[in-house]
């Protein structure tokens, strides 16, 4: 499969490499506004500098595409995978403007065009685990989640201007696997944060630490708490308590994997060659990306989820700003 790739930046090189390692895909164009960044990943990683959008849209021999450009330009560019019948995998978040990519949504399901939002978690060996296991009841009702993430240091100021803020660009992903984990969506949220990290993030009017409470439809309360840096590294961990036992995510950990019931506990030792879980998870969703496109299987995480996850960032961030709880709807 060739993949045109949009966006040669941190993560447009980190998809560029496994596109290239991927032994059913290989790079075949790849687009960037700024050309020197592209044609440093094209001397990488191989296939044609593109000098713009269109001339990707037009090479007959380009079977998907990959976006990984700057959030503001995805929409625009899932337009053109639509009108070229490419399949395309679009980096989160769809865009900023919910109801942009809820327009495109439309058009998107018209079309018989797959779309993959990279919500890339849900790819890791030891929370597909956890995911099964909550799945299968194994501890229950879920009454509690508890979910943290702090990355090592901030990313450049640049980035965090065109992010659309903390909550709609790094939380999004544990709302996402919120939703995933619990098969259930919240309706209520209550955001709160601080600017602690980096003065100039809130000098752009953005936040760098969080916390979010969450209610879901069934009652269950979640908590999740986001900040841009970890002193000691990716810091990332889940906690669920259900009425019979208890579920842990911990990377960092001896046991990836920590079920406890009142039947004994159980340590799943880690899977993950990297403790960060970067690469391995980007790498596991192109996977997953590809096989669906061969296959024709339903892409998942879907467009739907992409605008799920946007619509609980989109209220965190309202509650955020209003420093009230916020009810949401889908
Ligand atoms: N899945 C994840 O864990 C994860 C992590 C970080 C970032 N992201 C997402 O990936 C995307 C890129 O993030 P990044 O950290 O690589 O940002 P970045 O700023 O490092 O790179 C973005 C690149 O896009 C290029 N670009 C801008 N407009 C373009 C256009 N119209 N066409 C082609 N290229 C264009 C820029 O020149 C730049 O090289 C963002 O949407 C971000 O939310 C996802």
């Amino acid at each position: 499969m060739k993949i045109g790739l949009f966006g040669s930046g941190r993560v447009g090189r980190l998809h560029a490499r496994n596109i290239a390692e991927h032994s059913h895909a290989e790079l075949g164009a790849v687009y960037d506004v700024d050309t020197a960044a592209s044609q440093n990943v094209v001397d990488q990683f191989g296939g044609k500098l593109a000098r713009s959008a269109e001339e990707i849209w037009a090479m007959p021999d380009i079977d998907a595409v990959l976006i990984a450009s700057s959030t503001n330009t995805h929409v625009d560019l899932l337009y053109g995978a639509v009108h070229s019948g490419k399949a395309a995998y679009c980096e989160k978040p769809i865009d900023l403007d919910l109801e942009k990519s809820k327009r495109f949504a439309v058009i998107a399901e018209a079309s018989d065009v797959p779309i993959f939002v990279g919500f890339r978690r849900r790819f890791l060996a030891e929370l597909q685990a956890v995911h099964d296991r909550l799945r299968s009841g194994s501890i229950g009702r879920i009454e509690m989640i508890q979910m943290m993430a702090r990355d090592a240091q901030p990313p450049p100021i640049d980035y965090v201007k065109v992010s659309g803020g903390f909550l709609r660009d790094k939380a999004i992903h544990y709302f996402d696997l919120l939703c995933w984990l619990t098969d259930d969506a919240p309706v209520e949220v209550h955001a709160v944060g601080s600017c602690l990290v980096d003065d100039s993030i809130g000098i752009v009017g953005d936040v760098d630490t969080v916390m979010v409470t969450l209610r879901m439809t069934d009652g269950a309360l979640c908590q999740i708490a986001n900040g841009r840096r970890s002193s000691f590294g990716v810091h990332e961990s889940i906690e669920v308590y259900g009425a019979d036992g208890r579920l842990r995510w911990d990377p960092g950990a001896r046991s990836a994997v920590m079920s406890a019931t009142d039947g004994g506990v159980l340590h799943i030792p880690p899977k993950s060659t990297d403790i960060y879980f970067g690469q391995e998870s980007f790498a596991a969703a192109l996977d997953s990306f590809v096989r669906a496109v061969k296959s024709g299987e339903a892409m998942s995480p879907s467009i739907g989820d992409g605008i799920r996850a946007q619509i609980i960032a989109d209220a965190a961030t309202a509650s955020l700003q209003s420093n009230r709880p916020i009810a949401i709807s889908y």
